[in-house]
């Protein structure tokens, strides 16, 4: 079967990613720097889908070390590249750090994907391209927008470098997905998201809030022209997040794209406001949540759902759970972390 090197593949997104990848019989090999992740999340993934799988610790951002694995494995079929910070916040004091980590790296596995026999590249981006966008659902084609933080740029770069690798070389075969808001965890809650430190996304917020590990949830602003007064996202389970990576994958693998460059926003198309969601938590765990209304957070766009057309009918990929089951499904992780 396929050899399929995940890089960042013990993250959140990456190790649900992997096991979508096993389940459908693909021979994985993650790379990972642990800097953000834990190596237990091994142990998740082989819990769950019960196949073994290759792991190397790597560091993307030195160049040598890059090149001597992928020489190692000549034989890789797809690279889907995950590796990279995402903290918008930390971005912001630290821009130098992102764009290193961010951008260094992406460049390095890119120099070395062209070479391969199979140039099958699916790169995370987000839609934090689309900045607050004009119109909603928002489509592929709304404008890409100047970036609000060093995270956000790097995403938008990131699609940059690999548009201007593709024109060049037409063996490169390349699918940037925008992510809307990936929450929840897999469904035996042996793999989930693991915020470092306070988090910062609002879904691990509300879920520590409920076991107790923070006081009282934050709502940033209920004064925007929203149904609620409350921001609008777009809420995705990372575990239908994960499959879209596979079909995206796939159809690079069967020559089905339709140009060696393609971009497809990944969301559910409904919007939900903060206090739906919030309004969901308390549904799923029956409990309700402490919370406050507080000022408006900087940088926040006041709404962001996708327009899904493009991935439903050319990937033949749709969202399947429900903001609930998605709750139900961070709350489980929750509480057995
Ligand atoms: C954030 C990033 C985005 C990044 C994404 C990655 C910002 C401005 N944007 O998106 O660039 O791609 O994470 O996952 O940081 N909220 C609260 N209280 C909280 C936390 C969040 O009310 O304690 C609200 C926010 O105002 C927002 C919504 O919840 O309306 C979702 O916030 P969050 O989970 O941080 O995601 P984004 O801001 O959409």
């Amino acid at each position: 079967m396929d050899k399929i090197l995940v890089t960042g593949g013990l993250g959140f997104i990456g190790s649900h990613t992997v096991v979508e990848l096993q389940n459908k019989g693909y021979n994985v090999i993650i790379i990972d720097d642990l800097s953000n992740s834990s190596i237990n999340v091994l142990d998740g993934i082989t819990a769950i889908t019960g196949k073994k799988l290759e792991f190397e610790k790597l560091d993307l951002k030195n160049k040598q070390t890059v090149e001597a694995f992928f020489l190692k494995h000549q034989d890789i079929k797809g690279v889907i590249h995950f590796a990279a910070s995402k903290a918008v916040g930390e971005s912001v004091e630290k821009p130098l750090l992102y764009y290193e980590n961010n951008i260094n790296t992406l460049v390095y596995v890119l120099q070395e994907v062209q070479k391969l026999k199979n140039s099958n590249f699916i790169f995370s981006s987000s839609c934090t391209v689309y900045g607050q966008a004009e119109k909603m659902p928002i489509s592929e084609d709304a404008p890409v927008k100047q970036a609000e933080s060093p995270y956000g740029n790097t995403k938008k770069i990131g699609e940059d470098i690999i548009t201007d690798a593709c024109k060049v070389n037409p063996k490169m075969k390349a699918i940037s997905l925008r992510y809307f808001n990936p929450i929840g965890a897999h469904k035996t809650a042996k793999i989930g998201e693991l915020p470092i430190g306070v988090p910062q996304n609002l879904v691990p917020f509300i879920t520590q809030t409920g076991v107790g590990m923070r006081e009282q949830l934050s709502v940033f602003g209920d004064d925007y022209q929203t149904k609620d007064g409350t921001c609008i996202r777009d809420y995705i389970h990372v575990v239908d997040l994960a499959k879209a990576h596979v079909v995206a994958l796939q159809r690079l693998l069967q020559n089905k794209n339709k140009s060696n460059n393609e971009v497809f926003n990944i969301g559910t198309g409904k919007g939900s406001s903060v206090l739906e969601v919030i309004q969901s938590f308390e549904r799923v765990s029956n409990k309700k949540l402490n919370y406050k209304i507080t000022s408006r957070r900087e940088g926040d766009v006041v709404s962001a759902y996708a327009d899904t057309h493009k991935a439903n009918n050319e990937l033949g990929w749709k969202a399947e759970s429900s903001l609930d089951d998605a709750m139900l499904s961070a709350w489980k992780w929750q509480q057995q972390l």
